[in-house]
């Protein structure tokens, strides 16, 4: 088998872990490849709201392995109080997740490194989340850091020497901090770690392929952040797109079987950085209200604008995307004239080419479209589509090239379209599967035809 690879195509915070749970009931395991707890993935289902950080977004599937890839950054204090309060909802963990012994540890001196180097850096500062990405990250490239397999191998030690060289950078910031009180949680974080098995996560996901096994890996992050093609210096410290699901699950490219990428029907960013299509007016603000569009990491306000084409088609492009996951659609359902980005005019001449910088001189040219002007979140067909929606759809697939084969009207689990006009009969299974998953006289309500 190959794994199938899930993944945001803008700035985050997509929709990927609803998309994610929504399609496990089609998987045997889940695994995240990259990122740490910058992330926020968001589920709804039976009434109640979960945000997962380092955990896997299929782990409220019963049944699935929940894999920690070796590409994930783990910062022990969080994924504690992660584990904590699943385990307080009842959701016992130990006998499902599994962390790579090759998963880099996000250590209290790299959380205090993130925060004073933003601090210095002043108005061109990145707006990273604060939880010491980007220095685990620099460490794991410049061959200092420290994984999850040394918490078994003369730990201690290797601790103490990084902590020396992490506090000789914090002097050059001139940065104070009280690390005691940060290293009684970290630590008491560490012996959370040692409860789960710990795995060559390479091997067991190859061998698990070898045998049949089905696994879908989960992004983090959008592409517009990734390290390599996202619009740099103001992005994440890792690879976002496909190629990062093949380095941070050690899986051959030929390994990957269907991608999907997940976009709004809209575009938000948070934290800096150029953002072409950003409405600062009274449609951005509707977007940003309609859609609730505020950080679940760190609580901060999205910028929110039109959905960027340019972006998505370079996005598409990178990551081989076959099959669209189009959320959100619902928080356009008020609007009268809805508009989506086509091109760009930079400096005077048109370009579809998402260039090398957009930070400068960049206009977006736009589409417009009439709006549905009605409400699609209790919908539960796409025979019930209002027509004008249906031509969006159809407008989108036409510029982008790729089926959208998934549709969400809501934030829970239930308010999930299939597309059953595109031709993917095996994928009635999947949703037969989900259906028969779910638990809840909520959820049944749904859904999901087929
Ligand atoms: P992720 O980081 O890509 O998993 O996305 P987040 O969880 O950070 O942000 C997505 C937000 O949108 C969350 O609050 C979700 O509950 C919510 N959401 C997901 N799908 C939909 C949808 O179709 N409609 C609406 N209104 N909200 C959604
Ligand atoms: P999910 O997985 C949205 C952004 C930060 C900042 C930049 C660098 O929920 O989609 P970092 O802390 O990674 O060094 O910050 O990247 N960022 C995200 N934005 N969603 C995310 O994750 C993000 N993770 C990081 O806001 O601009
Ligand atoms: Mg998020």
């Amino acid at each position: 088998m190959k794994a199938d690879v899930l993944l945001g195509l803008q700035w985050g915070d997509e929709g990927k872990g609803k998309a994610v749970d929504v399609l496990t009931p089609r998987y045997e395991a889940v695994a995240r490849f990259q990122g740490g707890p910058n992330a926020g993935h968001t589920l709804e289902f039976g009434g109640k709201k979960y945000v997962l950080k380092s955990i896997p977004s299929g782990i409220f599937q019963e049944g699935k392995i929940n894999i920690i890839g070796n590409g994930v950054v783990i910062d022990p204090a969080l994924f504690k109080q992660e584990v904590d309060a699943l385990e307080k909802t009842g959701n016992n963990l130990t006998d499902r997740l599994l962390i790579s012994r090759k998963a880099h540890l996000i250590l209290p001196t790299h959380r205090l490194l993130d925060a004073a180097s933003e601090r210095a850096m002043g108005n061109a500062r990145i707006g990273t989340t604060g939880r010491g990405i980007g220095p685990a990250y620099t460490d794991k490239v410049g061959r200092h850091g420290l994984r999850v397999g040394d918490l078994f191998l003369n730990f201690e030690e290797k601790y103490r020497l990084a902590v020396q060289r992490h506090e000789k950078l914090l002097e050059h910031y001139r940065f104070e901090y009280d690390l005691p009180a940060l290293e009684k949680q970290w630590f008491a974080g560490i012996e959370t770690i040692k409860k789960f098995t710990v795995i060559d996560s390479e091997h067991f996901i190859n061998r698990h392929l070898d045998a049949g096994g089905s696994i879908l890996a989960e992004g983090a992050q959008g592409s517009m952040l990734d390290v390599d093609f996202g619009s740099y210096p103001f992005v994440t410290s890792s690879s976002t797109v496909c190629a990062g699901a093949c380095s941070g699950m050690g899986i051959a490219p030929g390994r990957i079987g269907e991608v999907y990428g997940v976009f709004k029907a809209y575009c938000t960013r948070v934290g800096s950085g150029p953002f072409p299509t950003e409405l600062l007016d009274a449609d951005g603000q509707q977007l940003r209200d309609n859609g609730r569009e505020y950080g679940s990491v760190t609580g901060r306000a999205r910028r929110c604008g039109w959905i960027d084409l340019v972006a998505l088609r370079y996005a598409i492009m990178l990551n081989g995307v076959t099959r669209l996951v189009m959320m959100k659609s619902d928080v356009l359902d008020s609007f009268k004239t809805i508009k989506a980005c086509i091109a760009y005019r930079v400096d005077g001449e048109e370009t579809e080419d998402f260039p090398y910088d957009v930070s400068g001189n960049v206009e977006p040219l736009y589409a417009e479209l009439p709006g549905w002007k009605t409400d699609m979140t209790g919908m539960q067909s796409e025979d019930r589509f209002p027509e004008k929606f249906s031509r969006y759809l159809s407008f989108l697939e036409e510029k982008l090239k790729v089926p959208i084969t998934i549709v969400s009207l809501g934030p829970d689990r239930a308010q999930t379209i299939i597309r059953q006009s595109r031709p993917l009969r095996e994928f009635r299974k999947t949703v037969r599967q989900a259906a028969g998953n779910q638990k809840t006289a909520a959820v049944r309500k749904q859904e999901i035809k087929i």
